[in-house]
């Protein structure tokens, strides 16, 4: 009955482990959920507040423009330029999006012929491996190993470049600061990356959804690269920067030829995003800077509780300077791993093996829950 594409695909990491926290719960186990980085606390009131208004406005009752209303772009733009010191043209470099998940799924589409190599992080957020498969492309792993800080080894990727002129990945997905591992990539990272794409040709896809959950300075955009623009773009989105995973609201900015790409194949597939979530995001990305340094304050308590307590009990693991991620060494199996912490303390983890294979031996932690919550996870542990 399923296509040859879907019959290949392993269950959606989340939804598997969905079933796993609905069967606990059913046994009556109180569950903390450590598992998804979904933002537990509210979207902040000034936004909800002008969605309220925004939904009662007839033009947002109609299609909404393929690539975004401009004044959401211009705002993008804006934010782009006061965070990064980054200029986008928000006619051409800029194109709104149903969260980032819809942009980096449908990218793929635009670039990569059946048989095309693209290569992806492993372990990685894993949306860029599925939609390299349905697109017909081959994914190809970039390992992130701790010896490395988490970031792909560039010198082997150019020596195999310069060795074997038959192998020419098409596409690279990269992400920091990084979901799993916690890691963020410097300037000279990027400028390395960079370099590399525009020596060969290689297409680069950014996605920086973690930018402002940081704790030691802002970590850096691709687009600061000078002649990043024309080979790269970045995907952004609203969803853990403003609390809004709900409402599906992101962006794609840089190389204008990319953005058309994306634009072409998104124009046939979907019609833009509700008018009224375009408002509220534009109120988003012109909130006061409190809003954002409340929530990273959050961010740095919860994960000292947590820190502490997986150091007490053996675990290996750096505390993150972004992300709210812990990502912390076990030695062992990571689904087994986390299988034991579910039946012996109700903490629902993600093995990291769900991320790729050099994700085994890993479980991460997101501090997505109420303090007290992770004060009790914390306790819970200590007690295993
Ligand atoms: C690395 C990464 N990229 C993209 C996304 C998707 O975010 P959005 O809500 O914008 O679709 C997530 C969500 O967890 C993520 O971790």
């Amino acid at each position: 009955m399923y296509a040859d594409r879907i019959k290949s695909l392993p269950p959606y990491l989340f939804a598997e482990i969905d079933g796993i926290k609905r069967k606990a719960r059913e046994r009556g186990v109180d569950v903390i959920d450590l598992s998804v980085g979904d933002p537990d606390i509210p979207t902040p009131e000034h936004i909800v507040r002008e969605m309220c208004e925004a939904v009662k406005r007839p033009a947002n009752h109609q299609y909404p423009s393929y690539e975004g209303k401009i004044e959401f772009r211009e705002a993008v733009a804006e934010w782009y330029r006061d965070l990064f010191g980054v200029d986008l043209d928000p006619s051409t470099e800029i194109l709104t999006l149903i969260g980032s998940k819809e942009g980096l799924a449908h990218a793929p589409l635009a670039f990569v012929n059946p048989g095309d190599r693209v290569l992806v992080p492993d372990p990685a957020y894993t949306v860029y491996g599925t939609a390299v498969m349905f697109a017909g492309g081959i994914p190809e792993s970039m390992p992130l190993l701790k010896k490395n800080s988490f970031l792909p080894d560039i010198r082997s990727i150019r020596a195999r470049l310069e060795q074997d002129p038959n192998w020419r990945p098409r596409l690279i997905f990269l992400n920091y600061p990084n979901n799993p591992t916690g890691a963020v990539a410097g300037l000279d990272f990027f400028r390395e990356l960079v370099d590399l794409a525009r020596e060969y040709g290689i297409l680069v896809m950014h996605d920086n959804p973690y930018s402002e959950i940081y704790f030691d300075g802002r970590p850096p955009s691709i687009l600061q690269v000078p002649g990043a623009k024309d080979v790269a773009v970045e995907f952004h989105s609203l969803s853990k920067t403003y609390n809004m995973t709900g409402w599906r609201i992101g962006m794609v900015s840089g190389s204008s030829r990319i953005i058309e790409g994306i634009g072409r194949v998104k124009s046939n597939i979907d019609s833009g995003n509700f008018g009224a979530v375009q408002d509220a995001g534009i109120a988003a990305l012109r909130s006061p800077p409190e809003i954002v340094d409340g929530l990273r304050s959050v961010y740095r308590e919860r994960i000292g509780i947590l820190y502490s307590a997986l150091c007490d009990i053996g675990l290996e693991l750096s505390k993150p300077n972004a992300t709210f991620y812990l990502w912390a060494w076990t030695g062992g199996d990571s689904r087994e791993y986390a299988k034991m912490l579910l039946e012996r303390t109700g903490i629902v983890v993600t093995p990291g093996v769900g991320f790729g294979e050099h994700g085994e031996g890993y479980i991460r932690l997101s501090v997505t829950q109420p303090t007290e919550r992770i004060e009790m996870a914390a306790e819970r542990l200590r007690n295993l």
